[in-house]
């Protein structure tokens, strides 16, 4: 046993200290798939060139919670002259083209001093799952308590009751916490942390556009149970902040500052990405464009399935 802390305290710790899950050789891709892996990633990548585009960020893609570079790659491949920036906790990973620039960064709600996008489209895809926010729980009494881990162990107790911002933030955002109807076990994931960090990103921008994709909810539809969850070689697993599994928590993301929030699959239908599958006759005339169509009619449909990745949201906002 060792003792017990705040949850947001060794979340931190477990995935970006020292030897934090985040700083392990294998990366994030090495326990679990995520929509910039692969074709689906080609696709993603590809629409976000458009986003782009579209709204004149002439100063390239900045990809923060860049994992091993997997978007980047793909940027890379679709556009050899857009600017490139990846930014994570690890060193500049091995294979990435020589002109895509990197940023190290300490991790979390943290950024590095010198981020500062210009003119950008600013993508953080599944950034703000992962910086650790504060878990409080309704006790038998009905008072809302910070939730305390116990780091190696995993067994949970509950602290003081939530006061503070903390608590100004569940009272605006997360209401039915502290409603009547709260019924004991009841849990919150304080969004205070993630609001912060993307603030700060906003704060960063000169110009151009920042865009969030992350599970999440929204007021009405808070999950009453809490998010909190964990991964370690492609399986979910009990959360337990010792460094061995992502830790992470879906993000309220009607509390971030944002000019526009949808979901991923309006999002890309609006940018051209349809799912269409290519037509019969390019099978006889052209077979290796018809199978390649096909494989990319099918990571199209995975990232617009509403009940998969095109569930996500974006949040939108100008720099
Ligand atoms: C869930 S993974 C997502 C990786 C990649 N964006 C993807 O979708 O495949 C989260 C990533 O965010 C990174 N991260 C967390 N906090 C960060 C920060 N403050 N600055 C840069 N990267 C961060 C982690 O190290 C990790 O690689």
């Amino acid at each position: 046993m060792s003792p017990a802390v705040p949850w947001a305290q060794a979340w931190g710790r477990s995935l970006y200290g020292e030897r934090g899950f985040y700083r392990s050789d294998v990366g994030p891709a090495g326990h679990f798939a995520t929509a910039t892996h692969g074709a689906t990633g080609r696709v993603l990548a590809r629409a976000l060139l458009r986003l782009a585009r579209e709204r004149g960020c002439t100063g390239g893609v900045v990809d923060v919670g860049a994992g091993r570079g997997e978007l980047l790659r793909h940027l890379r491949e679709l556009d050899d002259a857009v600017p490139l920036l990846g930014v994570d906790v690890v060193d500049r990973p091995a294979g990435l083209a020589p002109d895509v620039a990197w940023l190290s960064s300490p991790g979390g709600a943290s950024l590095p001093e010198d981020l500062a996008p210009r003119d950008a489209l600013v993508v953080a895809h599944e950034w703000l799952d992962v910086v650790p926010c504060t878990v409080a729980e309704v006790d038998g009494g009905g008072t809302l308590r910070e939730v305390l881990v116990d780091p190696l162990g995993g067994g949970e107790t509950l602290g003081a009751p939530l006061d503070g911002a903390d608590l100004s933030w569940c009272a605006e955002h997360w209401r039915e916490a502290l409603d009547a109807s709260a019924v004991p076990g009841d849990r919150v994931e304080v969004g205070r942390s993630r609001d912060a960090a993307w603030a700060d990103l906003l704060g960063r921008l000169d110009g151009g556009l920042a865009l969030a994709v992350d599970y999440g909810h929204r007021r009405g539809s808070r999950p009453p149970g809490g998010t909190l969850t964990a991964f370690r070689e492609g399986r979910e697993v009990s959360p337990v902040a010792d460094g061995s599994c992502d830790l992470t928590a879906h993000v309220a993301v009607d509390s971030l500052r944002a000019d526009e929030v949808l979901r991923q699959r309006d999002a890309l239908h609006r940018l051209g990405v349809s799912g269409r599958t290519p037509e019969h006759g390019l099978a006889s005339r052209d077979p290796a464009s018809y199978l390649a169509g096909l494989a990319e009619s099918g990571a199209a449909g995975a990232l617009l399935d509403p009940t998969g990745y095109g569930g996500f949201w974006w949040v939108l906002a100008r720099g």
